[in-house]
């Protein structure tokens, strides 16, 4: 039977992050260089957000950018970087068509000023959609975030506006950069790599988490809605026994 319609439409994850892996792998089975591998890699998001309108996702976060990718050598780095800036500006009429509303979450001040203003202005033209919001983690990392989560709770600390006994996980949750995002209820990493790599450290609490060994590029409609399928025959217990789950 066909992958998609055996989809429960009453039980699609609100919020999906993926860790888009395996790009330079792709490309070297093709015997090209790393970045045509990033270039496809673009297809695969295209068609990753056209499903997730069509099934019913409401937020997508994709790692795009890590901090620790900056560490890559040069050529890459700023591949990426014309990259994003070619890409956001050339899919912007796309998404607005679909409904798609564009978000960004990471050190953007980082970034080459061109990538910042195309993001901006991305950012902009798409804000009054709701049918999915596309969130960019770029130039991100959850340790950075959750650094700065503390710095900005121990200045509130410091200044006397805040007793210690009060920081709640509430509280950590306002001062992250997901604060406008629900919590992803499934997280997907490509390439047959089983690590979390400081992606949503905290955010992924009580995430399901899908591992699957096809590389990003050939990460299409049909390995998603497996990947819809596989979250769908979890149980999800919130640290709670099946019983409990049954009788509740
Ligand atoms: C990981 O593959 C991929 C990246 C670090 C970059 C992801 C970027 C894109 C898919 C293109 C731009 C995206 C958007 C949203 C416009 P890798 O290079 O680590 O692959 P490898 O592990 O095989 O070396």
């Amino acid at each position: 039977m066909e992958l998609l319609s055996q989809i429960d439409k009453n039980n699609i994850p609100k919020h999906v992050a993926i860790i888009m892996d395996g790009n330079g792998r792709w490309a070297k089975q093709q015997g090209e260089n790393r970045v045509f591998g990033h270039h496809e890699g673009v297809n695969s998001v295209r068609e990753i957000v056209e499903a997730c309108g069509e099934i019913g996702v409401k937020y997508l976060t994709l790692y795009a950018f890590s901090t620790e990718n900056w560490n890559r050598p040069k050529e890459e780095v700023d591949a990426l970087m014309e990259l994003l800036v070619a890409t956001i500006s050339m899919e912007t009429p796309n998404l607005n068509q679909k409904g798609v509303r564009l978000q960004a979450i990471g050190d953007i001040k980082s970034l080459p000023l061109s990538c910042q203003k195309e993001l901006q202005e991305s950012i902009d033209i798409t804000s009054a959609n709701s049918r999915v919001t596309l969130i960019l983690a770029l130039s991100y990392s959850s340790k950075w975030e959750i650094t700065n989560a503390v710095k900005k709770i121990a200045e509130e600390v410091k200044s006397g506006k805040l007793n210690p006994d009060d920081i709640s996980s509430k509280m950590i949750e306002n001062n992250l950069s997901t604060i406008n995002y629900p919590d992803p209820e499934l997280m997907i990493r490509t390439s047959g790599e089983h690590r979390i790599s400081n992606f949503l450290l905290w955010q992924l609490a009580y995430a399901e988490f899908y591992f699957t060994e096809v590389l990003w590029p050939d990460f299409r409609k049909q390995e998603f809605y497996k990947a819809i399928l596989a979250y769908q025959n979890r149980e999800r217990r919130f640290g709670l026994t099946s019983e409990q789950l049954t009788t509740n």
